[in-house]
């Protein structure tokens, strides 16, 4: 048998923790294949994409900065990837190169299992969205997607803002970072889809207790696992799940097609990743 080979390519690349989790997996259900990392400039990006077939490649991740380039390289394109305009996942269908986007599935997993019910009901429901780049534009696909009736989208500039209003419809309402504090107490969930928490140093314009008592509050970001936002969240008695299980179960469409098998996001995995996310180890 074949070993099924595929990777995740990036520039640089080197902290990925992705070979963690498709190695766990690979493991786990005993599979011919291997998941390596591959450190490719930009400029040999389409290349690199175009010879994955005649390099014996089931597919791979992208991440930045190819996501764009591995959206414009593909034959074909899953929903998701053409609403959000990246490509995070190519996956081969016969000879044709399908490229997908699995932050969406990735985000709503992530809630599905950590807060269960977070879109019951979602005609009724309103969201704030932070931050307008190309984490946001997976954000909007999702609660667009799961039927969330109302989403404020927030961000410091606000022509992003605004041109993702015009692209993804009358369900985003656009605000700008001056307004925030108005809306808070309308919210029943906010997500940061900026890079803010990042470093102990940043600062948020707005008081997160400010939203309703009922309202989940969910990061995506992930190093640190507990960000200032989620600290403040907790401290207000407000319901919050990390960014971790977003990366998790963002990885599990594109295993599935490459390998066959449909992997789960255990416990035990995303202890894994948390030690590895620990500095210093
Ligand atoms: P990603 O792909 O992770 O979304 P990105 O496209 O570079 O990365 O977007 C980063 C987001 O974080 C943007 O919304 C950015 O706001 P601007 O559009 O105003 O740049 C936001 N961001 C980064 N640093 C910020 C800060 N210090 N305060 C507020 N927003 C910040």
């Amino acid at each position: 048998m074949t070993t099924k080979k595929a990777f995740v390519c990036g520039h640089p690349i080197k902290h990925s923790r992705s070979p963690i989790l498709h190695g766990y997996w690979i493991d786990k259900h005993n599979i011919e294949g291997s998941y390596g990392i591959k450190d490719i400039a930009p400029a040999n990006i389409d290349s690199f994409i175009k010879s994955m077939k005649e390099n014996a490649f089931v597919g791979g991740n992208f991440t930045i900065p190819h996501k764009e380039a591995a959206y414009k390289a593909v034959d074909k394109l899953d929903e998701a990837a053409q609403k959000i305009g990246a490509v995070n996942t190519i996956w081969f269908e016969g000879d044709l190169l399908v490229g997908g986007n699995t932050d969406a599935h990735g985000f709503t997993a992530n809630l599905d299992q950590h807060a269960k019910g977070w879109d019951s009901n979602p005609q009724t429901k309103t969201a704030i969205v932070f931050g307008a780049g190309g984490a946001s534009r997976a954000v909007l696909y999702s609660l667009i997607a799961r039927g969330v009736s109302k989403i404020y989208l927030v961000n410091r500039t606000i022509e992003k803002v605004n041109n993702l209003a015009a692209e993804f419809g009358k369900t985003i309402q656009p605000k700008t970072i001056y307004e925030i504090e108005t809306i808070l107490s309308k919210a029943d969930i906010f997500i940061n889809a900026t890079s803010l928490g990042m470093k102990e140093s940043d600062k948020y314009p707005f008081d997160i207790g400010a939203l309703k008592k009922t309202a989940l509050v969910t990061d995506l970001v992930y190093t640190p696992l507990q960000t200032i936002l989620l600290k403040d969240a907790k401290n207000a008695g407000l319901k919050t799940v990390d960014g971790l299980g977003m990366l998790l179960h963002q990885a599990v469409p594109g295993f599935e097609k490459w390998f066959g098998i449909k992997p789960e996001v255990t416990d035990e995995l995303r202890q894994i990743i948390v030690k590895d996310l620990q500095p210093n180890t």
